[in-house]
């Protein structure tokens, strides 16, 4: 199977973090990709028509996109402990936490493009504004959460997980441990996993 990832994208990091949980990483190749919302690379156009990574494309020649799908096809492909819950309310807390991170990081790559990529006479304040009260209202629920979850790590975890390491990275001086005391502790226990260390943006 070929992954297109960037190592810079929370995004791709969701599905490299999954494959190395579920035992698969020797599976998968993964191929740095450049992307931009200004400059379309052609090469993942063709495998994905929203030019966004990750993009994979399976053993049988099959694309799939976007990583939500991804995550949950390599889960299938794995007699391991699922990152998916079968079924029950499991189920659907993993997916709306899944949803939920996938909003927040929607959001801080918004903010990450307006701030590193618009010219900066075109900034518009109160849309950065706009995101930034996404990324923090899903904070909160995810820091009024956290307590609970000891060490369960499904694929809402991971989101979670992905969310602060592109925080760190992208933006430290919003220095979101400050008001998230039990997400700070849960976050320093995850980054310990290898799959989190290995896949840490650079
Ligand atoms: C970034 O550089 O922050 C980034 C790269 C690829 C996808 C999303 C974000």
């Amino acid at each position: 199977m070929k992954l297109r990832i960037n190592k810079a994208s929370p995004f791709a990091r969701k599905a490299r973090i999954l494959a190395r949980e579920a035992g698969m990483a020797r599976r998968i190749e993964e191929v740095e990709t450049t992307v931009s919302p200004v400059a379309p690379n052609e090469d993942l156009a063709r495998e994905n028509p929203l030019i966004k990574i990750p993009a994979l494309v399976t053993d049988a020649g099959e694309m799939l996109y976007d990583s939500a799908v991804i995550c949950e096809y390599l889960d299938t492909l794995h007699d391991g402990r699922k990152l998916f819950p079968a079924s029950g309310p499991q189920r659907f807390s993993a997916l709306r936490r899944q949803a939920l991170t996938d909003g927040i990081l929607d959001a801080a790559v918004l903010c990450r493009y307006e701030i590193a990529v618009r010219p900066e006479a075109l900034r518009w304040k109160d849309w950065i504004e706009g995101q930034k009260r996404k990324i923090f209202g899903g904070l909160g629920v995810l820091e009024a959460e956290a307590a609970s979850w000891a060490s369960d790590f499904d694929i809402g975890h991971i989101g979670a997980a992905c969310v602060l390491g592109y925080l760190d990275f992208r933006f430290a001086d919003w220095d979101w441990r400050a008001r998230h005391p039990r997400l700070a502790s849960w976050y320093q226990g995850v980054a310990r996993r290898p799959s989190v260390s290995e896949t840490a943006p650079a």
